[in-house]
């Protein structure tokens, strides 16, 4: 579990862990990655939402599944955010965050462990809306707080 917490913070850290890959991607097709990844995510959270809010029908291992779904490709944004990504048409990441990269990464920190948190609660018996309401939360706002700082 530990273990398991540390990989995803680090994944998450951005840069942290992934060594420059523009030997492996061209900067368009890097960020055209990068956004698909936030898509795959968004598909998973708007289904958790729906399934929090009541609007479908509660399904807790559906909800862990998605979550595990996130930790997968969470951990592949590091290697699409490389210095030369940066001027590619097309992006929506704020130069600011290029110049703060401490404070981007712990926003990315934030979301790694608020899905870690999930990622918990969710296999724990017993899980149902009103348990998952204020986890589920948690992690859209750490989708919120990083956009509303560093994306356009
Ligand atoms: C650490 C900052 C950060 C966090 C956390 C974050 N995002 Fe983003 N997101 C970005 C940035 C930066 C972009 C713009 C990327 C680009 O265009 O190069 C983006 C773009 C997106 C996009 C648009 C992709 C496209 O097709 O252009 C979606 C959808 C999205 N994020 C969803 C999410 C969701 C859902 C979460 C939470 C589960 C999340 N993001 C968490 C920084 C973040």
């Amino acid at each position: 579990m530990l273990k398991k917490t540390l990989m995803i913070a680090a994944a998450t850290g951005l840069f942290a862990t992934a060594a420059a890959q523009a030997n492996l991607f061209k900067p368009e097709d890097a960020v055209e990655y990068r956004q698909s990844i936030y898509q795959v995510m968004r598909a998973q959270v708007g289904v958790i939402g729906a399934m929090t809010k009541g609007d479908i029908d509660f399904d807790a291992e559906a909800l862990h599944q998605r979550a595990l779904n996130m930790e997968h490709v969470v951990g592949l944004l590091g290697e699409t955010y490389f210095p030369e990504t940066r001027g590619v048409a097309g992006s929506n990441i704020l130069p600011k965050a290029w110049d703060d990269m401490e404070g981007f990464r712990a926003k990315g920190q934030n979301l790694g462990t608020a899905l870690q948190e999930l990622i918990a609660a969710s296999g724990q018996p017993g899980f149902d809306a009103a348990k998952a309401r204020p986890v589920v939360a948690k992690v859209m706002q750490s989708c919120k707080s990083c956009h509303d700082d560093y994306r356009k």
